[in-house]
């Protein structure tokens, strides 16, 4: 199975890629969950990821949690510059979408508060990258905002030719935080320009794919139908994720962003992808955080491709894999 370390803001939708990846042991072997602030801050995102993992019956430490950054690399600043937003403390955090609690719509027990690990996200990254190789790389799936991952590549030089990145975030149609901007991306601007400047071999899961993702009103009966505390929970968050689509959106269903990127981990053949050049703008004005993306590879002369970017995925296959982990993590 693919070593991987799931980075993570959860978040309705990280809250299914932590399913996704913890109940595909065969192909994927979750080795950590890092956390940053992103769709909540950063204590909120770590207790989340937490009350998951709990929820889906890891009691113990056995996956160990750490947390990473609590803001973007250049904020309060330069986002208060960028949004509207000011009402919230440090960064933007998306409350219109997931809730003051970053995951409302559930309301999970945490019956044993399991113990954070010690060490900060980017320091256990290296701790477990080091015992792998440039053979045999570690996948970072980073499902927020870059900051954690930013701080990895740039401390710890020396160990990037042991990873590979798989992360959601970017758009090449149109944004969800700025007209053009992804939020992931626009969150840390900074910390994404360097990751996509660190010359790991990157995966793009863009919004351009994660919006044909849809969790259609039969894909959220069938997990009711999976009856327990623990579908219930999973299915109040499709349900406020879905309303916040529909409100803010005009989404018919909420797309479902980021277990597309443990997706394509598990199954890389499952998709369709162009390997290009990308650039992220990081200054102010219209297009901050936009992500920039040379298709036809004519742009950015002299520039080498960088980023594996994903635009299609077997629909019908990813829903089998998400809803066979959802069974798996109720039978805990
Ligand atoms: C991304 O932003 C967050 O709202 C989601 O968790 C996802 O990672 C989608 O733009
Ligand atoms: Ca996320």
């Amino acid at each position: 199975p693919a070593p991987v370390i799931l980075d993570c803001d959860p978040g309705h939708d990280d809250a299914f890629a932590i399913v996704l990846a913890a109940f595909n042991p065969e192909l994927l072997s979750l080795l950590a969950i890092t956390t940053v602030s992103g769709n909540q801050s950063l204590e909120k995102t770590t207790l989340n990821a937490l009350r998951i993992l709990h929820a889906c019956g890891f009691r113990e430490n056995i996956i160990p949690v750490a947390k990473g950054a609590s803001a973007p690399l250049m904020l309060p600043e330069l986002a208060d510059s960028r949004s509207d937003s000011s009402q919230h403390d440090v960064g933007i955090y998306p409350v219109e979408v997931h809730g003051e609690t970053g995951m409302d719509g559930a309301d999970f027990p945490l019956v044993a508060i399991p113990k954070v690990d010690e060490r900060k996200a980017w320091h256990l990254m290296a701790d477990i990258v080091s015992l792998y190789s440039a053979e045999c790389p570690v996948t970072i799936v980073a499902t927020g905002p870059l900051t954690n991952v930013a701080l990895f590549v740039t401390l710890y030089p020396e160990l990037r030719s042991r990873i590979r990145i798989v992360l959601m975030g970017g758009t090449f149609e149109r944004g969800n935080i700025h007209p053009t901007a992804e939020f992931n991306i626009l969150h840390d601007p900074e910390a994404a320009h360097i990751v996509f400047h660190s010359g790991v071999y990157l995966t793009m899961i863009p919004l351009d794919l994660t919006h044909q993702v849809l969790v259609t009103e039969d894909i959220l009966r069938k997990i009711q139908s999976l009856d327990s505390q623990f579908a219930k929970n999973m299915a109040g968050l499709v349900e406020f994720f879905r309303d916040s689509y529909q409100k803010i959106f005009g989404f018919p269903s909420p797309p479902l962003h980021d277990p597309c990127a443990v997706a394509y981990v598990l199954d890389p053949s499952r998709f369709e992808t162009q390997f290009i050049r990308v650039e992220v703008e990081t200054g102010k004005g219209l297009c901050a955080g936009q992500t920039v993306g040379d298709f036809y590879g004519r742009f950015f002369v002299g520039k080498p491709k960088n980023v594996n970017v994903a635009l299609k995925m077997d629909i019908g296959w990813f829903w089998n894999s998400m809803l066979q982990s959802l069974k798996k993590a109720n039978e805990q």
